[in-house]
């Protein structure tokens, strides 16, 4: 839903706003998630948090085009440097970066104007563009709806086995009564002889 609504002179422009809530993508496990903002396929830019843990290390970079970094928390070792909760970083265009260490558990907000080729010993190994942020962002949303479906059916099941259980619960109880119904008739039965009986022999002896 639009947060804002300029109709008629433009009725396609929106605020794009990222709640607080919205779930970090894991992209190396239990050590570093990205949250991504906003991508602009037309410029390629790309906005994203960043949180890492401590001893999470980056691999040796070059940046396509400049980069923005501003600290929320914790510490980047970088190069020779090192960037702490409410520092900036600006990243010329074109430069080649070493490996990045989070000192501490640490969130950076990251304004990219284009991709960061990542590269080791061996050569390039990661290209991180505006393409790669939206595959990440797409493949978390259907990896949460497959869950999401997953847990359903997995309630749907236990709601369904529960039923099942209550129902044959039911019946057991109604065999029971019935079972004792019956005991109870046949005791009827049964005593309803003996007080025959008993009246019978009770003329005979009379006699
Ligand atoms: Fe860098």
């Amino acid at each position: 839903m639009p947060l804002q609504d300029i109709t008629p002179i433009n009725n396609q422009l929106a605020d794009i706003i990222v709640r607080a809530d919205e779930p970090w993508i894991e992209y190396d496990p239990g050590m570093a998630w990205i949250k991504p903002l906003w991508v602009g396929p037309e410029t390629g830019r790309w906005i994203a948090l960043l949180r890492w843990t401590k001893g999470f290390v980056a691999p040796g970079h070059k940046h396509l085009s400049d980069a923005h970094t501003f600290m929320l928390k914790g510490k980047l070792q970088i190069r020779d440097g090192v960037i702490s909760e409410g520092d900036y970083d600006y990243e010329p265009n074109g430069v080649i970066h070493t490996e990045v260490t989070a000192l501490e558990d640490s969130e950076y907000l990251f304004a990219c104007e284009g991709p960061v080729l990542f590269y080791d010993e061996d050569g390039l190994t990661t290209y991180l563009g505006w393409e790669e942020i939206t595959r990440m962002t797409e493949a978390a949303k259907a990896e949460r709806k497959k869950t999401t479906r997953k847990k359903a059916t997995k309630k749907k099941v236990t709601k369904k086995k529960a039923t099942k259980k209550k129902v044959t619960k039911k019946k057991a109880t109604k065999k029971k009564v019935t079972k004792k119904k019956a005991t109870r008739t046949l005791d009827w039965h049964k005593k309803a002889a003996k007080k025959k009986a008993t009246k019978k022999k009770a003329t005979r002896k009379k006699r």
